[in-house]
């Protein structure tokens, strides 16, 4: 099968065959299609479409690229979640450690950052030590011992994906839902799962800004989860503002420590709360848990008695990394930063947040990637001290920036005032959990 004529018949709006599917994701696995055959392709799927049938075996054929884990040796039930990505979102610190002290094992592979949004593995990079590149034998051992691990993307793990996915990021072919679908959850399906709850954010910091685009996500992958068998549900969750207190890769892992070892932040609430909704979700999909409520129950006490950062701790053990921060976070923490705080120009409350534009000054001042090889800073964040519905006076701070001294920095904070909308009326204020399919 030629790629010209794969190429021809999709650019004309025909159906692709399962068997044509396969010889596309076949090529792109072993070679043989040159990346400006599968541009092409990609770019015709991106215009004409694929309906669900094309979709499906996108997906099935992505999958099966490479392994697919066997956990079956582990008794416990195996369940993940997955975000779209956000700013601040570092839920996943949280729920794998409270899942794991409720009876559920969590093997979790995790990417890095790109563009404005963060990645759980640069955050992971931030503990002194931290070993991200599990092989798959140390991978299920360390889910033995703790309950959970967090690595990186093996190459045996849906290779597919890493080639298109770096072509779509370079040919403006990535923000299609079916190939979104087909690209989440052929890795999350190659994790041997039972369970996966999915976080589809929804707001100025996501890749999905309308709640309708977010559902449409949500729906699309909870429908391929469920023809593959595999018990799915999806949460939209609010990323019209930062999540949570930090946003950079150390200052987000400090935050968790902290909520983990029960300190009640009220800035920190909201990644509290929606840490402990997805972990009750997976207890409940895992069948665990009966309900929400009782689901929920159980969460809070494993928070509560110190379980959950204890399964922390001896996962950064068996990751090798410096377990000392689970008792002092502030040990995460680098003192001889630049701290500028960003103040407000105007009296009024706090009624919208660019939230992208955090994320993309983070990228700039060093703490994200603009390019895939680039090395990033973990130290550098920012603080969110005013949340959508605040009132705040001229010279009120809005946030502090944590940066290293760069040319860069000089336009940084009056970028980040911008990001901020005020208005005379206090605005309503949106729900954390917007919806659930
Ligand atoms: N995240 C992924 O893993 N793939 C996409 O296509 C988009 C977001």
């Amino acid at each position: 099968m030629r790629p010209q004529d794969l190429i021809r018949k999709k650019r004309d709006g025909l159906v692709l065959s399962h068997q044509e599917i396969a010889a596309f994701i076949g090529g792109v696995t072993d070679g043989s299609w040159a990346d400006y055959q599968i541009s092409a392709l990609l770019m015709a799927i991106f215009l004409r479409g694929l309906n669900a049938d094309e979709a499906a075996v996108l997906t099935e054929e992505m999958l099966h690229s490479g392994e697919v884990l066997d956990f079956s040796e582990i008794d416990a039930p195996k369940a993940d979640k997955h975000s779209t990505g956000g700013v601040g979102d570092k839920t996943s610190l949280i729920i794998a450690p409270l899942a794991a002290a409720c009876g559920v094992a969590v093997p979790m592979i995790s990417g890095r950052g790109l563009g404005h949004t963060g990645g759980t593995l640069d955050k992971l990079e931030s503990i002194p030590g931290y070993n991200v590149n599990l092989s798959l034998t140390e991978f299920k051992k360390t889910i033995k011992l703790c309950g959970f691990a967090m690595s990186g993307q093996t190459a045996e793990i849906a290779p597919a994906d890493k080639k298109l996915y770096a072509l779509r990021d370079a040919t403006a072919t990535v923000d299609y839902i079916p190939l979104i679908v087909a690209s989440i959850m052929s890795k999350k399906l190659a994790e041997g799962l039972d369970a996966l709850v999915l976080d589809v954010k929804t707001g100025t910091g996501a890749f999905m800004p309308t709640f309708e685009k977010a559902r449409e996500l949500a729906e699309a992958l909870v429908a391929t989860g469920a023809k593959c068998r595999i018990r799915t549900t999806a949460v939209i969750s609010d990323m019209n503002q930062p999540l949570g207190k930090f946003v950079g890769n150390a200052l987000e892992v400090y935050e968790c420590i902290k909520i983990l070892q029960n300190e009640d932040d009220a800035q920190m609430r909201s990644t509290r709360e929606l840490s402990l909704e997805l972990t009750a979700r997976m207890l409940v999909l895992t069948g665990v848990e009966k309900n929400l409520e009782t689901a929920k129950s159980l969460c809070e006490a494993k928070l509560r008695d110190g379980s959950a950062l204890e399964k922390l701790q001896s996962n950064i053990k068996l990751q090798s990394g410096d377990i000392h921060i689970c008792d002092q976070p502030d040990a995460l923490l680098d003192n001889n930063l630049l701290q500028i705080a960003v103040k407000s120009e105007t009296d009024g409350f706090v009624s919208a947040i660019d939230t992208k534009i955090i994320g993309q000054i983070m990228c700039n001042l060093g703490g994200g990637r603009i390019k895939t090889d680039d090395q990033i800073d973990h130290q550098v964040g920012y603080q969110c001290e005013a949340v959508i519905g605040d009132e705040v006076r001229t010279g009120d701070t809005l946030g502090v920036l944590f940066c290293r001294h760069t040319d860069k920095v000089n336009l940084a904070p009056q970028t980040l005032q911008k990001a901020y909308k005020l208005s005379q009326e206090k605005p309503v204020i949106s729900e954390l959990v917007k919806g659930s399919v």
